[in-house]
């Protein structure tokens, strides 16, 4: 029962509902207020937020899956700024083994001092991750990707992160150019796989095995799966790109483990994360467009978008 003591009778208590299902969320604030208390729906995660922080609730019941922020962030936030009870609501036991993400229109570089906004990156680079996923996840790569939930959000498996950003090379460009003064689009004898520590107040340090062991960051043996697991995704896209008549130059994948232990590849590869070059007329389709100031960004992420997916714009 709500209403167990004597006190609540005199004060009326407020219960936020976090319910993004209309029907379930009237139906529980209608059994709050049967009790005597006061109900309040917040729809997303984000809205819950703030109306935690503006009606101080005594009660937090928190659905799960919630569009815009989820729940157990959304708890987090709220939990953070004031502590209250929350009771996390399911429909099914695994919910709190998902994620939603989202993709926006923002684009930054440069550990985000540049910043804009590209109508439709959002859309773009969720249809390009979720085929990226859907390929290589029938190719048997273990990915966190579950299902592309709207045209910009997706269901993914909840991971514990590794903090390793591995990047492959397939032709030098950027920092590796940069670098080790070597021209932009010479390819390496041998496809080089760099890792960097993700830590952006040490500016994403690039490290070398034996650093990721001993800063503890993964063991020997999920080392191994992880350089397997990047050979592999390297090995189906490079020739996935190239009959779309696109050069993978590069790109950035993160690794996770799931309760089990297991590895799963738990980053997205977009134009964000990776250089895709034209193979026939050279032009970089990719957030390079953005960082140097080439124009047409748009149109880079449209076409990966539509040569990758087929899609019509
Ligand atoms: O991007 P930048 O030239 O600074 O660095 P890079 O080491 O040449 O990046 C290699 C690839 O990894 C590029 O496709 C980057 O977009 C991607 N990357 C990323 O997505 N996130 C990072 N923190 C670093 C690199």
């Amino acid at each position: 029962m709500l209403n167990s003591s004597a006190q609540s009778t005199v004060i009326p208590r407020t219960v936020l509902v976090v319910e993004d299902e209309p029907t379930l969320a009237t139906a529980i604030a209608q059994r709050i207020t049967a009790e005597g208390w006061t109900a309040r729906v917040a729809s997303d995660g984000a809205s819950a937020v703030q109306a935690a922080s503006t009606l101080r609730p005594d009660l937090v019941i928190m659905d799960i899956m919630l569009p815009v922020m989820d729940g157990l962030e959304a708890t987090k936030r709220i939990v953070a700024e004031r502590p209250v009870p929350v009771l996390i609501l399911t429909a099914r036991d695994d919910e709190a083994d998902k994620v939603i993400i989202e993709y926006t229109d923002t684009i930054t570089a440069y550990y985000k001092i540049k910043r804009a906004v590209i109508k439709d990156k959002g859309l773009y680079c969720n249809a390009i991750s979720s085929e990226i996923f859907r390929i290589l996840a029938n190719a048997g790569v273990p990915v966190h990707f579950m299902e592309k939930l709207s045209d910009t959000e997706q269901v993914c498996r909840r991971v514990d992160a590794i903090p390793i950003e591995v990047i492959v090379r397939n032709v030098i460009a950027g920092s590796m150019a940069q670098r080790l003064g070597i021209e932009e689009g010479v390819i390496p004898a041998k496809t080089v796989i760099d890792l960097c520590y993700k830590n952006e107040d040490l500016g994403d340090p690039l490290i070398n095995d034996f650093h990721a062991l001993a800063l503890g960051l993964v063991s020997e043996k999920e080392l191994a799966e992880i350089y397997r697991l990047t050979g592999k995704i390297n090995d189906i896209l490079v020739p996935i790109f190239k009959g779309i008549g696109i050069t993978l130059v590069d790109f950035k994948v993160e690794f996770g483990r799931l309760p089990d232990g297991s590895i799963v590849l738990s980053d997205d590869i977009t134009p964000d994360s990776a250089r895709f070059w034209d193979i026939e007329t050279g032009m970089k389709l990719d957030k390079d467009r953005f960082r140097h100031d080439n124009g047409k960004v748009g149109q880079g992420y449209k076409t990966i978008y539509e040569r990758l997916t087929g899609a019509e714009c």
